[in-house]
């Protein structure tokens, strides 16, 4: 543990807390907080007591207690009697401004702000080092699944190889209804909406942004390495077609979002040896056996390989106001117990310093449904494309004949951007009638 710049609480009055934003997740937060008061002041050793509740528009607040709403969020952030802030905010600004403020007045934070720590986590995390306090957001990720404590803490002794997960439960939603009904991407997003899995504005979920910072955040304390959402290759659901999803079917594949984290060696290993980390979200094709492909609905999961532990899964709700809540409560059990021991605790560390590989030189592994006529050569035509980019086959099945065959082909692992030249070369052959459905595939033998 750290020392603290502050100095520990000595009386025993209760602890202080400003709540910043009172949305879903700040008014689960609110009632947990009333709701648990007696255990938490047990656990804690001492009572929590909300000092005060940041809002931009106090008159939409009717059910919280009027006195302590406040629009000045840095005046609230910075009286005397605040011992730690809950961040639940989001998006860059105003958030990073009162954070930082906070830390310079020597109070830890709780964030669930997946954006800010996947923007600008090192300089948050120096900047609580600098003032000895805690920077904690473990429902940043995955919402309520123990997740980034388990990376940070219990598996700290380990060497983590891979982190895949399914981090967002909009798209997991929308590929879950795509493989059940048939149906297209549009069709299955609509009802997404109607049911309220999907925002009004659905991009930042269905384009892959969302995931894209969360998988930042957890390849930054799996490899102890800054990453940030910049340095995570980024390609949504809405290219999936209800024919993607049947190919996947016909291969006994699923289609999912994926996260995927790993180490990775030096000239196209596969995980495992690594020198550097590589950090991608797309859609994939996994086996049904695989443990993630049983996740359903806007369920999350995470699936971690490490050298020494093996195979883990966490699992659980991934958004919504009272899973989100449980772990910001859990962090801030944990932030006001190291503040009443007058010490800062366990920080992400960032010493490994890896490179992040590009993807188009991270190796993968590609399915490819075309459309070909049956006829002499044109399976050696399209074998001779992949080979002119040294891209190895793995399988190849044929369906159907005549003029309306179609050709499906799962290659071995190559760098990224030759599979995708080979693409690029197949939709310009003559012999080739159309690339019907092209989707990189995780996790088969
Ligand atoms: N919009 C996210 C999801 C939840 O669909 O999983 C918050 O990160």
């Amino acid at each position: 543990m750290n020392e603290l710049a502050s100095s520990p609480i000595s009386d025993t009055r209760s602890l202080k807390v400003a709540l910043l934003g009172c949305g879903t997740v700040g008014s689960a937060v609110l009632r947990l907080l009333s709701e648990q008061a007696d255990d938490l002041a047990a656990r804690i050793g001492r009572p929590v007591e909300v000092a005060g509740i940041a809002v931009r528009r106090p008159d939409h607040h009717p059910d919280v207690p009027q006195h302590l709403l406040t629009t000045d969020a840095s005046g609230l952030v910075a009286r005397d009697d605040v011992d730690l802030v809950v961040e639940v905010i989001g998006g860059i600004e105003p958030a990073r401004t009162l954070i930082l403020a906070a830390f310079e007045a020597g109070k830890s934070v709780v964030s669930a702000n997946k954006a800010l720590l996947a923007d600008d986590g090192v300089a948050l995390h120096a900047a609580a080092a600098k003032f000895g306090v805690d920077l904690y957001y473990e429902a940043a990720v995955a919402g309520a699944i123990p997740l980034l404590r388990p990376l940070r803490e219990s598996l700290a002794g380990d060497q983590l190889r891979r982190v895949v997960g399914i981090v967002n439960g909009t798209t997991n939603y929308i590929l879950s209804r795509m493989a059940e009904t048939g149906a297209g991407f549009a069709e299955a997003l609509a009802e997404a909406t109607d049911l309220g899995y999907a925002e009004a504005d659905p991009t930042a979920d269905v384009d892959g942004f969302d995931a894209a910072a969360k998988a930042a955040i957890l390849a930054s304390l799996a490899f102890h390495t800054p990453v940030t959402a910049s340095d995570v290759h980024r390609e949504g659901i809405s290219s999936v077609s209800a024919t993607d999803v049947a190919r996947a079917a016909e291969i006994g594949c699923t289609v999912k979002l994926l996260a995927i984290c790993e180490r990775v060696g030096p000239t196209g290993d596969d995980a495992g040896s690594g020198d550097s980390v590589a950090v991608r979200v797309h859609p994939a094709m996994i086996p049904t056996t695989h443990p993630l492909a049983s996740v359903g609905g806007a369920f999350n999961a995470v699936f971690v390989e490490a050298e020494a532990a093996g195979q883990l899964m966490f699992y659980g709700q991934g958004a919504g106001g009272q899973p989100t809540a449980s772990a910001v409560l859990g962090d801030l059990v944990a932030v006001a117990r190291n503040r009443l021991a007058g010490a800062a605790g366990q920080s992400s560390t960032g010493y490994a310093n890896l490179a992040v590989r590009p993807m188009a030189e991270t190796p993968t592994r590609y399915h490819v449904s075309l459309d070909v006529a049956d006829k002499p050569g044109v399976l050696a035509t399209v074998a001779h494309a992949f080979a002119e980019h040294g891209v190895s086959i793995s399988t190849v099945r044929q369906n159907g004949h005549g003029d309306a065959a179609t050709l499906v082909i799962v290659t071995h692992s190559a760098p990224d951007a030759a599979l995708s030249a080979t693409i690029a070369a197949l939709r310009d052959m003559p012999t080739v009638r159309g690339v019907t459905s092209v989707l990189r595939v995780e996790g088969l033998s």
